[in-house]
């Protein structure tokens, strides 16, 4: 018996978590020695996925505002590492354009394009620069937002404004199982997986590269938040079908994969 299931293998469907549980186990683990033996789509040299995912052009974006000093509180790496906790009450208060914009540059913002659209260089590191993340947004409480879901563009520093309806907070709430801080939150950010973009390169090794980056991204956000007098909190419960269908991806070629909210502290 594999242990850490409290399980007693007694009908089907424990012998079904007892599987998963011992693939999901497997998935924690490297595949890189089988590279050698795998012929990746890159190496068939089929074209690589767009390094942002495409939208309507017809749709009106908003330019996010360029930041500077002025917005950080506490620029001392020294005090924001030991600051750094998880917040689950935040104030009433909003959060600026300027500063969802730092929030943004600094979770998954673009620094540098290499090669012809080959890779994006980012504050976080990416497993072979590969980022495979979007960024959503349910916007509750920013300066100059309608409330509201959004994507965010890295490629030219924007947001899309999706939708909104008078349902999301409670639909986030019911999703995150009554975890009432997250849906209530100024902004929630909201992190897809489009997994064919490590797959490209690196197949079945992929997998676990793509969720220890999304780490990489949350702890930006945590000290990034730090910085301007907010706080967040790392959430990874959360019912996977129910936030696929809000933000609509399909839950197969993109899906939710890590939520933060942000609030000032
Ligand atoms: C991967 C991950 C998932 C988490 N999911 C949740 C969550 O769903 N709800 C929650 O309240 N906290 C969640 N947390 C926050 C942890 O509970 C928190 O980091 C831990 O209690 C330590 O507290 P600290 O972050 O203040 O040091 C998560 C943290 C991580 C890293």
């Amino acid at each position: 018996m594999i242990s850490g299931i409290v399980t007693v293998v007694s009908n089907q469907r424990s012998v079904m978590i007892l599987k998963k549980n011992c693939e999901n186990r497997e998935m924690m683990k490297s595949n890189f020695n089988l590279m050698k033996e795998i012929e990746t789509d890159q190496s068939k040299e089929i074209p690589q996925p767009p390094l942002q995912k495409p939208f309507d052009g017809n749709v009106d974006r908003i330019k996010l505002p360029e930041f500077g000093e002025e917005i950080i509180l506490d620029n001392n790496l020294l005090h924001c590492l030991k600051k750094r906790r998880s917040h689950r009450k935040f104030k009433d208060e909003s959060l600026s354009l300027k500063e969802l914009s730092f929030l943004l540059w600094s979770t998954q913002g673009i620094d540098e394009i290499r090669g012809d659209n080959y890779a994006t260089i980012r504050p976080v590191p990416s497993a072979g620069a590969r980022h495979p993340f979007e960024t959503y947004l349910l916007i509750n409480n920013i300066d100059g937002l309608e409330k509201g879901i959004y994507r965010y563009l890295p490629l030219t520093h924007e947001l899309l404004f999706l939708f909104t309806n008078d349902e999301m907070v409670k639909k986030v709430e019911k999703i995150t199982f009554r975890q009432k801080f997250v849906a209530t939150a100024p902004v929630l950010f909201i992190w897809s997986c489009i997994p064919y973009r490590g797959e490209w390169r690196y197949s079945i090794a992929s997998h676990k590269a793509m969720l220890l980056d999304a780490g990489h991204v949350c702890q930006n956000l945590y000290i990034a938040s730090e910085a301007i007098g907010s706080g967040t909190c790392a959430i990874a419960a959360y019912d996977q079908e129910a936030i696929d269908k809000l933000i609509e991806v399909d839950g197969e070629e993109e899906f939710v994969v890590y939520m933060s909210p942000v609030g000032k502290v």
